[in-house]
Order: structure tokens, then C-alpha cells, then sequence
């Protein structure tokens, strides 16, 4: 039997490539993916499968209540994933108001549909993706398991948090099913370049300075995003109802060192003479509040559920890389229009600690 599954967030990073693979992977689902198009989202991200039969686009908002409940009255969902956030750390601590309403009430009129609408509750699944920064950030040493409390920082991981709390109160007090997933940084192809790994190699490209906030000492795990895809179908298909799953790439990088490391391979790949890109490196003023270190245990969802990072690292960068290099045509789409104004404030501000 066909079941009808909502993807939300799916013209945006990962979901772009959650998107893809179930259109590729479930020709007996129809895919519903509905995104407002923010800045994030790009319909040239899922361009290659926008035809596909079992596919279907609605753009709208999650803040609207009553655009979602009429939608999940319209539509009998058998499932959601849901990734729609407003997402950049850089951009909370600028404008909390909006992570607040994408993130936290966004979730709750999801939620409160899927309760108010879902009448056989057990046959169907809301899946919540969410971060690893809920657990706040780490010393040199340990690592986040499913059982670390959580302790936001950011307006962005206390919005995030808030929403998973949300998601299993509905589970324990309305009887909803749902899982959640916490996972590290991600990086790959289709990442807007306000992001670490994309805007470092859009400046290499554009000989811009490089600007590593504070001394680069800041720790994330990192994720090739098609892997974190694996991981979410993993997690909605065999994953159980009221748990939580950590996602990561057993993968750490100290900022400066990532960055050293993607300037040395942009080099060669641009023809460009040993040492080059890393002259770009500017130090610029710390993030306020800026976490020290993301470190994940997926020991969980690898004995549990059998999944884990097809790629090295090494290769996911290389490819990546790649990706940025060969796809100006993406670049100039996402970067026109406001963000220009944006980055060009920012980054002066930042220059002039
Ligand atoms: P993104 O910013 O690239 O994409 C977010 C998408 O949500 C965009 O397409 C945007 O248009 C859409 N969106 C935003 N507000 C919306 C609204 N009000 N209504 C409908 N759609 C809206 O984000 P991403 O990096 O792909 O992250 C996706 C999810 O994964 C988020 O929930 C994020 O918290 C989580 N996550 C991200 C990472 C990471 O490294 N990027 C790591 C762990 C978890
Ligand atoms: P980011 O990609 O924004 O992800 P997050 O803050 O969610 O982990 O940043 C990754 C790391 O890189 C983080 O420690 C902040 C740092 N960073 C820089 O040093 N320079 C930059 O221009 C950006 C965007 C991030």
C-alpha cells in the first residue's frame, strides 16, 4: 500500500538529501515536502528529482497553524520527518525571535496536528531531527550519549532543545508516536556557505579572507550529510517509538585544523602553490558564547540499529570540495540577493574586534 510521508525542510541542506533518497529508495511512497523557501531552501537542490511520480512539493509555513492543520486534514499522513528549522547559530545570536517561531512553535502546530488528526496513532511515526548542541558543549575530554542532560547555550540549541522536549511530552502525555535523532555537524554538497566547510572554500575560491573566530581551538564532530541521510531512513524505518538515536562521524577537527586541511587540498586542486589559500586565515572576534567542543557516542544506533558512516573522512571532504569547485552556477543562485548585505556586515564587525 502507498503511504504518504511529510518531509519537512526538504528544499534545504539535509534535506535535500533525505528527500532524494527516499524518492529514490521507497517508489512506494509519496513524498510531500514542504518548505517556505528561506533563505536555506532551494528547489535547485532537488532539481534532478522534482519530476519523480512519487513526488510532490508545498511550499508553506510551519508557523502557520491553520496552513498545517488544514494540510494534515487534506492529507492522511502515515509519517513525518522533520527538519524545517531555522538553523545557523551565527544567526540566532542576532535574531533569537525567529528561531523561536520556526523551531519551537513551528514544531508544536506539527505536533499538534499529527495528535488532533492521527486517528490509528500506533501505525504512524513523527520523527524529530534535532542536534547534538542540546547537551551544550564539552571539555577536552568525554562524549554525548543519549543519556547526557541537556544544556543549550545558543539560542539556536535552546530553541532546539525546547522542541525536543516537546516532542516527547507529546508521546508521553497524547500517546503520539515519535523518535528523535541528535546529530553532529554535517558538511557535503548543497550547504548554504554561511556554514564553516562551504564558506571556507567559497573564500579560497574568491581569494576573500578566511575568518576563524577566536584561536580556532573549538572542536566539532563532523558528518558527510549523505551518511546522516542513511542514518535518518535507518532511524525511521527501524528505530523505536519514544527513544532517542545519536548520529555522529567519530570524526573531531579542531576549527583550524579542518581549515588547514580543506586549504592544502583546495590547493592542489586549484593548481594553486603550496601554502597559498592558508595565507587567507584571518582571526576574527569570537562567537559570543562560542561551545568548545561537540563529541558524539553513536555506539546506540550502530548496536542497535546497524548503522554507521559509509564514508572516511578523507573522502567526504575530497568530494565536497569538489562539489563547491565544480558548482559556482549554485553558489552565485544561493549567495544573490540579501545574504551579501549580510556577510559583508558581519564579517566587518568581526574584523574590527
Ligand atoms: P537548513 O537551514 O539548510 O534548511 C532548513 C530548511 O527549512 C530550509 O529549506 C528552509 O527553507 C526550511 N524552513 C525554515 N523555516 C521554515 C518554516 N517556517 N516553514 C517551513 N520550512 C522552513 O538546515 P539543515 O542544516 O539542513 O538542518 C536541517 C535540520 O537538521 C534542522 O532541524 C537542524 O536543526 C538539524 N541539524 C542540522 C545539522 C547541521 O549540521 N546542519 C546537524 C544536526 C541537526
Ligand atoms: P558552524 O558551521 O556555524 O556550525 P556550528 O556553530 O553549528 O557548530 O561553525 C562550525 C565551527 O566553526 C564553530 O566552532 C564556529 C566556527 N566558525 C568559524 O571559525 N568561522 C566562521 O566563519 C564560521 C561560520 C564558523
Amino acid at each position: 500500500m502507498k503511504k504518504n510521508i511529510l518531509i519537512t525542510g526538504g528544499a534545504g541542506f539535509i534535506g535535500s538529501h533525505v528527500v532524494r533518497l527516499f524518492i529514490n529508495k521507497y517508489p512506494n511512497y509519496n513524498i510531500y515536502n514542504l518548505d517556505k523557501l528561506t533563505y536555506a531552501g532551494n528547489l535547485e537542490n532537488i532539481r534532478d528529482i522534482e519530476n519523480s511520480s512519487n513526488y510532490n512539493f508545498i511550499k508553506g509555513d510551519i508557523t502557520d497553524s491553520k496552513f498545517i492543520n488544514e494540510l494534515f486534514n487534506k492529507i492522511d499522513f502515515d509519517g513525518v520527518i522533520h527538519l524545517a528549522a531555522e538553523s545557523h547559530v551565527d544567526r540566532s545570536i542576532e535574531n533569537p525571535d525567529e528561531f523561536i517561531n520556526t523551531n519551537i512553535l513551528g514544531t508544536l502546530n506539527l505536533l499538534n496536528a499529527a495528535k488532533n488528526t492521527w486517528k490509528e496513532k500506533e501505525d504512524k511515526l513523527f520523527y524529530h531531527i534535532s542536534t547534538d548542541e542540546v547537551y551544550g558543549s564539552l571539555g577536552e575530554k568525554g562524549l554525548f550519549t543519549e543519556e547526557t542532560s541537556y544544556d543549550p547555550r545558543s539560542p539556536y540549541s535552546a530553541s532546539k532543545a525546547s522542541s525536543d522536549h516537546l516532542v516527547r511530552a507529546y508521546m508521553h502525555t497524547y500517546g503520539l508516536n515519535t523518535v528523535i535523532s541528535n546529530c553532529s555537524n554535517n558538511y557535503g554538497a548543497n550547504q548554504f556557505p554561511e556554514k564553516l566547510i562551504p564558506l571556507v572554500i567559497n573564500n579560497i575560491k574568491k581569494n576573500k579572507a578566511i575568518p576563524v573566530y577566536g584561536k580556532g581551538e573549538n572542536v566539532r564532530d563532523w558528518l558527510f550529510v549523505k551518511d546522516h541521510a542513511t542514518a535518518i531512513d535507518t532511524v525511521f524505518h527501524k528505530g523505536k517509538a519514544g527513544e532517542t538515536y545519536n548520529i555522529g562521524g567519530n570524526n573531531e577537527w579542531q576549527n583550524i585544523d579542518l581549515i588547514k586541511k580543506i586549504c592544502e587540498i583546495s590547493d592542489s586542486r586549484l593548481n594553486r602553490k603550496k601554502g597559498e589559500s592558508e595565507k587567507l586565515i584571518t582571526f576574527v572576534k569570537d562567537r559570543a558564547g562560542h561551545d568548545l567542543r561537540y563529541a558524539i557516542d553513536s555506539s546506540k544506533i550502530a548496536t542497535e540499529l546497524n548503522w554507521k558512516p559509509s564514508l572516511t573522512f578523507e573522502e567526504g571532504i575530497e568530494i565536497t570540495i569538489s562539489w563547491y569547485l565544480e558548482n559556482q552556477a549554485w553558489l552565485d543562485n544561493v549567495l544573490s540577493g540579501e545574504y551579501e548585505n549580510y556577510y559583508k556586515q558581519q564579517y566587518s564587525e568581526r574584523e574590527n574586534k
